[in-house]
């Protein structure tokens, strides 16, 4: 009877999509609560990977309900041909996916001002994907926002407002130029696709499951540390990436909510621009890289590689309530001599285990170094028997935090994984 929350506890790319996907069979409902298309959540079974943008990571498994929930910033282009690619393999992908009238449209000027803002702001970037998510957002924030639930009627007046409203500030503000008419001629046949969906009031829908004893699953996009309000701001996304998002971005209250499933790598990876106190510049953070393949799925950037934080790690539980752990990742690690995990962060001379307003470069990770270890993938799947030194590891991460790590990842598949 409790809605579940999955979220990510460092600056995204934890592998939420890959766990959604795992716990996907004991659930009825999963659904995506905040974030947009700037997410890219990348599943792997029978061989082939998948990677979903916008739709929830539950959309493989016959018979589970996926939302798009009133707090999603949608892009209708990139809705259809994530739709289209999937909808190839599988025709009754629709019957299954409901969205929210009440989630916001990505306009074609949104992604502009995101594009222009980004140009104005030169060397103190953000690095942001470029898909529109802050200017959508701001427009949702300042009351201008267009809806999923206004392209039921006739939407145009509405878009070409909004439209004429983006254009003065293209010109004005940022003094940028910009053609968007063939992506906007896509964004208006993606729109007459979208209408073809279940548009509908999700929050009776979730709210319903949850009274008839239904399972549902909240799936976070981006992660804590990219939260508006408690992320490294302003290097952040904009919207509340933390557990307490699903109550707002679903129309659940937060009494409903029972196991909030916090999900970690075994190291640490950003991409895009700000502070990240252990990053490894250095040809053990290109080795981390090469080794887990850190690429991003949605922009195909170098995601920036470091050692675990447990000082952000120990932040990021407290601020989502996280009732359980699932560590990602472990395979990668396999054969390094020498493993480091950030336990203090020193400031001016002092060592402290509480996450600041602000990471200046006056931030020193303080290390606690473990042994290395050498995983064979299939063998730990056979015999469920983890290398001491990894079980080490765990425990050490466990007492630090006092949460449990229940789902151990060792390989991108479905397959690859361990409840501890
Ligand atoms: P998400 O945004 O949180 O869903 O994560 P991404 O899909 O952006 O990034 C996670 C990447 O790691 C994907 O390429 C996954 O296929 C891969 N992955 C997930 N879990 C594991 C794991 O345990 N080991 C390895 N080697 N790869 C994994
Ligand atoms: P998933 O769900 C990693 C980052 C961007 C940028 C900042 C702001 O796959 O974990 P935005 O486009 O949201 O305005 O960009 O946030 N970012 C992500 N980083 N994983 C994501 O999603 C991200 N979504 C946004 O790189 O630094
Ligand atoms: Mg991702």
């Amino acid at each position: 009877m409790a809605i579940n929350v999955l979220v990510g506890l460092q600056w995204g790319d934890e592998g939420k999509g890959k766990i959604v996907d795992v716990l996907t069979p004991q659930v009825d409902a999963v659904c995506r609560f905040q974030g947009g298309p700037n997410a890219g959540h990348t599943l792997k079974f029978n061989n082939v990977k998948h990677v979903l943008h916008t739709i929830p990571s539950g959309i493989f498994r016959e018979g589970v309900a996926n939302v798009i929930g009133n707090g999603v910033v949608i892009d209708p282009v990139i809705f259809k041909e994530e739709i289209e690619k999937l909808e190839g393999a599988d025709a009754t992908i629709r019957e299954r996916l409901f969205i929210s009238k009440r989630a916001t449209l990505i306009m074609p000027t949104h992604r502009m001002l995101d594009a222009a803002s980004e140009a104005a702001k030169g060397k103190a970037k953000i690095g942001s994907t470029l898909k529109g998510i802050g200017p959508t957002y701001t427009d949702k924030a300042s009351r201008n926002g267009l809806r999923v639930g206004d392209i039921i009627g006739d939407y145009l007046p509405k878009y070409e407002k909004a439209k004429k409203r983006h254009e003065d500030m293209l010109k004005r503000l940022y003094d940028f130029d910009y053609d968007i008419s063939e992506y906007e001629a896509k964004w208006h046949e993606a729109i007459a696709f979208l209408q073809g969906f279940q548009l509908i009031d999700t929050e009776h829908f979730v709210n319903n499951l949850l009274r008839e004893g239904k399972e549902v699953l909240a799936e976070g996009a981006q992660g804590s540390l990219l939260d508006i309000d408690f992320g490294t701001y302003p290097f952040v996304t904009s919207s509340n990436t933390l557990s307490s998002g699903a109550c707002s971005g679903l129309g659940v209250a937060p009494k409903q909510v029972g196991e909030v499933i916090g999900i970690f790598k075994a190291y640490c990876t950003r991409v895009g621009m700000g502070p990240f106190p252990t990053e490894l510049e250095d040809e053990v953070g290109e080795r981390i890289r090469q080794e887990g393949q850190e690429f991003g799925a949605t922009t195909g950037r170098n995601r920036r590689c470091g050692w675990l934080d447990l000082v952000a790690l120990n932040y990021t539980i407290m601020l989502n309530g996280a009732t359980q752990l699932a560590m990602m990742k472990a395979d990668v690690l396999s054969d390094f001599e020498t493993i480091k995990v950030a336990v203090g962060y020193e400031i001016d001379g002092k060592v402290t285990k509480e996450f600041p307003f602000e990471l200046t470069d006056e931030v020193k990770p303080v290390y606690k170094e473990f042994p290395g270890w050498k995983i064979d993938v299939d063998e730990v799947l056979t015999t469920g028997k983890l290398p001491e030194n990894l079980q080490n590891y765990i425990n050490f991460i466990e007492e630090e935090t006092g949460v449990k790590i229940k789902i151990l990842s060792i390989g991108a598949d479905r397959k690859a994984t361990l409840n501890l």
